[in-house]
Order: C-alpha cells, then structure tokens, then sequence
C-alpha cells in the first residue's frame, strides 16, 4: 500500500507533519510526560485514554486501541484511503507529492492554485484597508449601522469593495494576471473586458480552518439584488466542502457544540456579543461533508436557523443530513421568528444563552403538530401516526418513554397503543459503547505473561537506547513479534512499522507496544530488557522440556540417553535463570 511513495519521502512527510500539532487540531490536548493526553475521538468516552507520543510520532487509544502513524490518524479521522490521507497531509504542508514532480500539467494546477491563495489573501487586505478609506465609507457606515464593533470587524476581517471598483487593478499591478484574478473568482471578463467581480459591497471572507482566504461573500448595501454576492466555485473554494468562520472555530477550544447558523451577519453578531464556536453554510444547504467537517470541531452540532419558515425546512432537512452522518444533533429555536443576529441583539448574551436545545425527534414532533387540526379526532390521529415514524429511530428507551408520554397527552391514546404503532418490542441488550473495536480489546486482555515480556522487550528496543547486539530476533518465537524485532533492528521507525500492519489489529498490537512506559535511565531500560529476556528464555526452554518429557517414554532406546543429558542441561539452564 505505501509501496506508491518511497520511504524517506513518507518519513520526511510524518516528520513534517508532526503527529502533535495535526492531532491538536482536532482533539483538545493535554501534555502529560513527554506525550499528550485528550478524548479518543474515535469512541465516546469521559476520561482520557487516547495519548500522543511526539517522539515515537505515534498515537494509542488505551480504550478502543486505535493507534499508528500520523498517516493512520487522518486516514480514520477523514475516512480516506492511504494514498488520500498521504495527498491530504502533502498538501497541507506544501510538500509535492513524489510520483507527480515531474508532472508538469500537476505543477501548473498546483501553481494556479498557490496564485489564487495569493490573489485571494491580497484582495481580503485591500478590501479591508478600503472600510477604512473614502471610497469604503458607504460601506462602514452600513457595518455600522449593523451594529458592527471595529473588534468584530477585524476579527472577521470585513473589508469594502468600493463602488467605483479598482481591486482588480491594483492587484494586476501587484504582479497578478489576469487569468489569476479571473480564475479566483475577483474579476470576470464580459465582451473582452474585464471587471471588478464585487462592487459597492460589504466583504465577508471565507477562511479554512488552516488560514487561507478560500474565497467572499459580498453583501449589498441597499436593497439591491442579488442580497449576497458569493464568489463561484473555484480551484481552491467548493461551497460543499467548507463553511464560514472555520478558521475560528478550529481555534476556539473545548467547544461542547457547534452552533450552525444560515447566515454571515449570525456568524459576525453572535461572536461580537461573545458567542464561539459558530459558523454558517456558504448560502446552500447543507452537505454531509460540511456535517462531517462539524463534527471535528465539538461532539454536538446545534443548528439554530431563522425562524421563518424557509428556515424550518432548512432545519428538518439539516438534522437528516446531520443524523444521517452521524453526528448528534440538537435545534436552537427562536420564538417569534427572529433570526441568531435579531435574537442576540434584543434580548442580549445571557438570554442566548439561556435557550435550551431540543432534541431533533421533538422539534420534529413540534412542526408535525403545526400540521394538524388537534382539535379533531382525525388530525390527533394523523399526528399520532406520523410521530410513530419519528419514535421508531429512538434507541434509549427511557427517552422514548418521555417522547411516548408526551404524545399520549397531547392525542389522548394510551401509552400501549403508541408503543405499538411505534412497533416497540422488547429491547435488545445495547451493543457496547465502541462496538468497532471491541474484538481488539478483548485480545488486549488476553494477553499471556510471555506476551507481555515480549511486547515490553520490543518496547525497550524501540527507544534505540539498548546497547547493539542485546537483543536478537531469534529471542522470539512468535514469528509476529520476531518480524517487529527484525523491522526495529533494521531502524524502521515506530510510525512506518504501523503503516506496515495490514490490519487494525497488528496496529493495535504495536501501539500497545509503543504505550508501554519506558521513561527510565539506561540502567533501568537495560534491568527491564534483561527481565524480559529471562521471560522468553525461560518460556522457550520448559516447553522444550515439557515436549520431551512427554515424548521420553515412546523413545527409542538408541535415543534415550541423549534425550535424558537434554533434559539435563534444560534443567540446569532453568535454575540457572530463577
Ligand atoms: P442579513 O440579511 O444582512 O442579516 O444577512 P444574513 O447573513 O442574515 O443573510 P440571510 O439570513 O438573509 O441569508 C442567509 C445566507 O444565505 C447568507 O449569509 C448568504 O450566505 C445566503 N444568501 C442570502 N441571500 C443570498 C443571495 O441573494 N444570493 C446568494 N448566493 N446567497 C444568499
Ligand atoms: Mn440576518
């Protein structure tokens, strides 16, 4: 599999990558030792069990034993392949990828796509020193109207495209070309001219969670049309795939939820008043990829829409998309159809606050309702039945009781009669909290005294710190761990040798290898190797024993001596080793 990439390209990329600082940014990190300490984001858990180890550039899970390389890491967070996670890390670091070095038609894309970060990084510059300019003050007047702080103004970096425009001018002066601002999406070309792509327009813009300037949402001032202007798809910006403010919401830490709302001046107003970790779509619905990108960021996504009705629908549609994703998922509802922004500008930070989040089943239940005449036996019935569809996804059966009750009350059929249109039989017994995992964890307990001298032996020789020739692979009989020895002599890093393990198991294996404390002095390491090697020794010669005293009595007579002096010689080795 990492046959596509020489090994000291992939060892220079893990290195470059740096596990810490990768694995940081998506899980809040505590340093502990020489490693770090956080919540495994592969299984629910409370305390934490999931340590990075900088040195060995490697992270374990002690709870559902994921583990490996950096590589490892982004494939199971991002859910890519080997080569995807390889391309999706290079990128990041600007490192060209081996294979396609040479590729010139790669290089021009590449290139392009450099430009247009460049391009885009110069116009949200100008466009902000314009707020502040003659030409801009149309522009800051209407921010201010909006109730916009200088803070906030600069923590977004909204800017002014004026309406006499010169954007693109001044960056073509600044050595960009033509096809590069129009490639980004500044300029467009109509009848062999080119123009400025946003005028008279407030500049909101769009920035991934890494810094760079992806692309803007442009707000008119008047009551022209269209409202927002957003810039067209473009090499480096695809509204499916990003969302508005991800640059703060990757820096803001510890966040128990992400607040999802539709609009920029939500986003703006809510973290002017104090709100973090808010962001918005980029004027579309949103994707399962957006959910996916979310649910990094928090363990829960709040979606807290308009109140209108085109933000209800947009609410129902959204908790499908973020359920289906599998990411938990709760509404932040407004009363009386205000939106984020008129919410939190009326009524202020500690009301916002105080609003609860419902459950996505019983939002549901509530716009079902308005559906109704629940004045009337058929409208109850209908109501009730369509609340069923709903119930049947609840797993927790106490939260189901809550639901069913609540629904008896509100339609007056019996609690029974509802568990049976629900279709309720008697729960199964839960499946664990990290089903995926689970088999490895039961491996883990089963390992034998051998195994763990073994493991703590290779676990020693990884630190590199064991004086040459203490250990050779012939210590080991499991073939397994006698391959690891080999790998480890030969100077294979930690991190390449997960990469190597074909399955999670072999993975979980050698993380728990890696995870074994070897934090001593030499002397110590050295105590430690040789109680490990006094293990094996001792394992391997009473089983010989134990064979040939089994086979000692169907012997031929010719060989009986020689397998008594044997016999011998393990025993006395034995005592030796006690
Ligand atoms: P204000 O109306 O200034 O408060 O802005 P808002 O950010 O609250 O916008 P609104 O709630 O009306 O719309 C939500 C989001 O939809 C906006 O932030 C834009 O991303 C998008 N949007 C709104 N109007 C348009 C439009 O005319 N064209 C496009 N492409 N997107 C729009
Ligand atoms: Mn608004």
């Amino acid at each position: 599999m990492a046959g596509r990439y020489p090994q000291e390209w992939l060892e220079e990329l893990r290195q470059r990558a740096d596990i810490v600082s990768v694995i940081g940014s998506y899980v809040q990190l505590k340093k502990n030792g020489h490693r770090y300490v956080g919540l495994c984001p592969f299984h629910n858990e409370k305390s934490p069990s999931f340590y990075v180890d900088g040195q060995k550039q490697v992270y374990h899970c002690f709870g559902c034993k994921a583990g490996g390389s950096v590589i490892q890491f982004v494939m199971d967070i991002e859910r890519l392949t080997f080569p995807e996670a390889v391309e999706f890390l290079a990128n990041q670091l600007h490192m060209p990828l081996p294979e396609l070095q040479n590729d010139p038609a790669y290089e021009k894309r590449r290139s392009l796509k450099e430009r247009i970060y460049l391009a885009n990084k110069a116009a949200a510059r100008l466009y902000h020193q314009h707020l502040w300019q003659e030409d801009g003050a149309d522009i800051l007047a209407y921010v201010k109207k909006r109730g916009l702080s200088d803070a906030v103004i600069r923590r977004f970096g909204i800017g002014a495209a004026p309406a006499r425009p010169n954007i693109g001018s001044t960056l073509m002066s600044e050595g960009f070309t033509k096809e590069e601002l129009i490639a980004a999406g500044l300029m467009l070309e109509r009848d062999g001219r080119v123009f400025d792509m946003f005028r008279n327009r407030a500049m909101f813009p769009i920035i991934d969670a890494y810094g760079n300037v992806l692309g803007f949402g442009g707000r008119a001032i008047g009551d022209v049309q269209p409202k927002y202007l957003n810039t067209s798809d473009t090499p480096v910006f695809n509204k499916r795939y990003n969302v508005f403010a991800a640059n703060l919401l990757r820096r803001a830490r510890g966040l128990q939820r992400v607040i999802l709302v539709e609009g920029y001046m939500d986003v703006v107003s809510l973290s002017q008043f104090g709100v973090e970790g808010v962001a918005a779509t980029l004027g579309t619905a949103l994707t399962p990829e957006q959910a996916k990108l979310l649910s990094r960021y928090a363990p829960e996504v709040w979606l807290s829409y308009d109140g209108d009705s085109a933000g209800q629908h947009a609410i129902l549609r959204g908790l499908d998309i973020l359920e289906e994703a599998g990411v938990p998922v709760k509404v932040l509802d407004f009363p009386g159809g205000l939106d984020p922004d008129e919410f939190i500008r009326q009524e202020g930070l500690e009301a916002f606050e105080a609003l609860k989040p419902i459950s996505g089943v019983y939002y549901r239940m509530l716009r079902e309702k308005e559906k109704h005449d629940m004045s009337a036996e058929e409208g109850r019935t209908e109501y009730a039945k369509a609340c069923a569809g709903f119930l049947r996804r609840v797993k927790e059966p106490v939260e189901l009781e809550n639901y069913v009750k609540r629904l008896s009350m509100e339609t007056g059929f019996d609690r029974e009669v509802l568990l049976q249109q629900i279709g309720v039989r008697p729960a199964a017994p839960e499946k664990a909290d990290v089903p995926r995992r689970e088999s490895f964890r039961k491996k883990a307990k089963e390992v034998s005294q051998v195994d763990w001298a073994a493991r703590t032996l290779l676990a020693v020789l990884s630190t590199g710190r064991l004086p040459e020739g203490s250990v050779s692979p012939e210590e080991f009989d499991d073939p397994a761990y006698r391959g690891l020895c080999e790998a480890m002599l030969d100077g294979e890093s930690p991190a390449a040798l997960m990469e190597r393990q074909p399955d999670d198991e072999g993975r979980a294996v050698i993380g728990d290898i890696l995870s074994i404390n070897t934090d001593l002095d030499d002397e110590g390491l050295m105590q430690m190797a040789q109680d490990c090697l006094k293990k094996l020794r001792r394992e391997r010669l009473e089983k010989e024993m134990d064979k040939l005293q089994k086979s000692l009595s169907t012997l031929p007579e010719e060989q009986r001596a020689a397998a008594t002096q044997r016999a011998f010689q393990l025993a006395q080795q034995l005592t030796e080793l006690r």
